[in-house]
Order: C-alpha cells, then structure tokens, then sequence
C-alpha cells in the first residue's frame, strides 16, 4: 500500500503578504488581492455560496462531469494514452478529482494548493480508497509561476483545473498560466472549467445573492486583513459591492465605505471618502470562441468541449 508523498515547495511567508496587502490598501485605487478572503472562515463562506440558488457555476459544472464524465474521461484517456499524471491545481480536499479516478485511472495523482496542511488528511484519505494511484500534495502558490520538479511530475500529465478559477486571472495572466500549464503537461492535456459570459442580471445575482453569503465572504477579508497587517476595519462601515462590465466581460467585487473614514495600520493609514471603493475581485467570464482563442496563444488545442443546455458554463479539453 502506498503513502502520499508531501512537498511544501514555497514557505507562506507572511510578511510578504502583509507588505503586499498594505501595498494595496496604499495605491490610488485601493485594492485587495482574491486569495486574501480565504481564511478559514472565507474558505467556509465560499462552501456555502457554491450552495446558494443564484451561485450556478459550482453546480453547473458537476452537472456536466455527473452527465458527460464517461465522454470525457475518454476523450482524455485516448489522447494520453496508459501511464499518466493527474495534476489537480487548487485542489482543496480533492474530491472533484477524486469522483474522476474511476474513469480517468491515472497512475499518479499531484494535489496542488497553496499548503500542504489543506492536503494531508484528505489525500491520506484517498489513498486508502485508491491504493495503486502514486500521491503526491504540493504546496505552491501557483498563482505567480506555475512550475513544478521533474521528480514530483515526471511524464506526460492531464492538467486539471475545474471551478473556473482561471476567471480570477486577468487575460494577460491567464494567458501566462496556460503556458506554463503546457509546459507542466508535457505534451499530456488539459481539462480546464469555465464560466461563460451570459446576461448580466444572472451573473450580478450570483455574486450578489440574496441570503448576503456573498457579501459576508467579502467583507470577511476586511476581518483577514486585519489579522493580517493589524488594520482596524470594521466591517459595518462597509457595503458589498458586484458589478457586471461588459467592457471587461468581468463581474467585479469591491466593498463600499459607507462614510468617510480611516483604515490605520502599524506604521501607515488610508483614508477612504464616503463611497470610496476597495477592489477585492475580478471573475472574468469567457465566450467559447474567445476562450478558444486563448488557448490557441498558449500553445493548446482545443480537442472537445463540453457545456448544460443553457450553456451557463463549459468543461474544455485540450492537448
Ligand atoms: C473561486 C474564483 C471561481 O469567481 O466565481 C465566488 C470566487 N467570488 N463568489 C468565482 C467567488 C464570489 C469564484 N472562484
């Protein structure tokens, strides 16, 4: 019986994520990077917005993995043929790939995400269900550069990346990421979930639902940065803010300050006017055509796609 291997290739080094977080607060337009609302409350608040009625993208995508799995693990397997890596990217408890095994039956499974600690019991946990698969948990915050050693990934692999996370890059990082996923998969493939642009009421809901689970996830990383950088936001001088740009096909997060006022910090402050923005996220959304042109620049092919009959969203593979 085999054990899961752990690899932390970068320490999460909290200074640098002070200095960047009060370099945002700082800039002309505030802003406050996505990653910063995964504490773990944020992390519980997301789980509970991938529940809500208005948030389609989590359920969509299981839909269409529950109605075309066998499609698509086909049409992967034939391209990698036997023998091959599965590298999941932000793999959490790795249960999305997990549902996958049976009909993928890769030989190897590299859990990717930010720490080993969200890895550990999980993989440890399916490796006793799937013992012949080899499995490794990385940490890496691939966010910035997506690279891993040989040894943890040798030979050809199926990139992994569900959830339409690639919506948090801007087109230009986006770009960037799938690069270096091509160079990741070693002439293997990528199956990749996308959101895709749709009328702006659906997508404003989603991010702006009406229980205010949304909104609480995003004013928790006010609460995050706090601990963070020892800031003195609070939170009820703040208003959720989602916005549909269709400019930017982009549903974008801020938070609202309420009144004037003064965020201050050990060593700094900022001041924000009444009505003032703090920018937390952009969720960019893709058409079919546009995300296959975006693919084509960085070296993939787009083999198949698959979408629900609203086509809310897609699941693309390509090699
Ligand atoms: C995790 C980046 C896919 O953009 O839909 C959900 C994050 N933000 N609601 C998304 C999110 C607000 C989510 N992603």
């Amino acid at each position: 019986m085999l054990t899961p291997d752990f690899h932390q290739l970068q320490s999460i080094d909290a200074e640098a994520l002070a200095a960047e977080a009060r370099a945002g607060l700082m800039a002309v337009r505030a802003r406050a990077s996505p990653k910063f609302f995964y504490d773990a409350l944020g992390s519980r608040l997301f789980d509970a917005i991938t529940e809500l009625d208005e948030y389609y993208p989590t359920r969509t995508e299981a839909a269409i993995f529950a109605a075309h799995g066998d499609a698509i693990a086909a049409a992967a397997r034939q391209r990698l043929g036997p023998g091959f890596g599965l590298v999941d990217l932000g793999a959490g408890d790795g249960a999305k790939a997990a549902r996958l095994f049976d009909l993928l039956r890769p030989s190897r499974y590299v859990a990717v995400d930010i720490s080993i600690d969200f890895l550990r019991l999980s993989l440890q946990r399916l490796q006793r269900a799937h013992p012949s698969i080899t499995m490794v948990g990385v940490g890496l915050d691939f966010s910035a550069h997506l690279q891993l050693p040989d040894s943890l990934c040798p030979g050809r692999s199926l990139v992994f990346y569900p959830g339409s996370s690639i919506g948090n890059f801007d087109p230009d990082d986006a770009l960037r990421l799938l690069r270096q996923a091509r160079a990741l998969a070693r002439g293997g493939a990528l199956l990749i979930g996308v959101d895709l642009v749709k009328d702006s009421a659906t997508l404003e809901a989603a991010y702006d639902d009406a229980l205010g689970v949304t909104a609480a996830f995003n004013l928790n990383l006010l609460r995050h940065l706090n601990r963070l950088i020892g800031s003195d936001f609070a939170a009820r001088q703040w208003q959720h803010l989602a916005r549909y740009d269709h400019g930017l096909s982009r549903i974008e997060m801020h938070l609202l300050a309420r009144q004037a006022l003064t965020v201050s910090w050990p060593g700094g402050s900022r001041h924000f006017d009444a009505g003032e923005r703090l920018h937390t996220e952009n969720s960019y959304k893709w058409t079919l055509p546009g995300f296959d042109a975006l693919l084509r620049d960085a070296g993939w092919q787009q083999l198949q796609h698959w979408t629900d009959d609203a086509q809310a969203f897609a699941v693309v593979l390509a090699s």
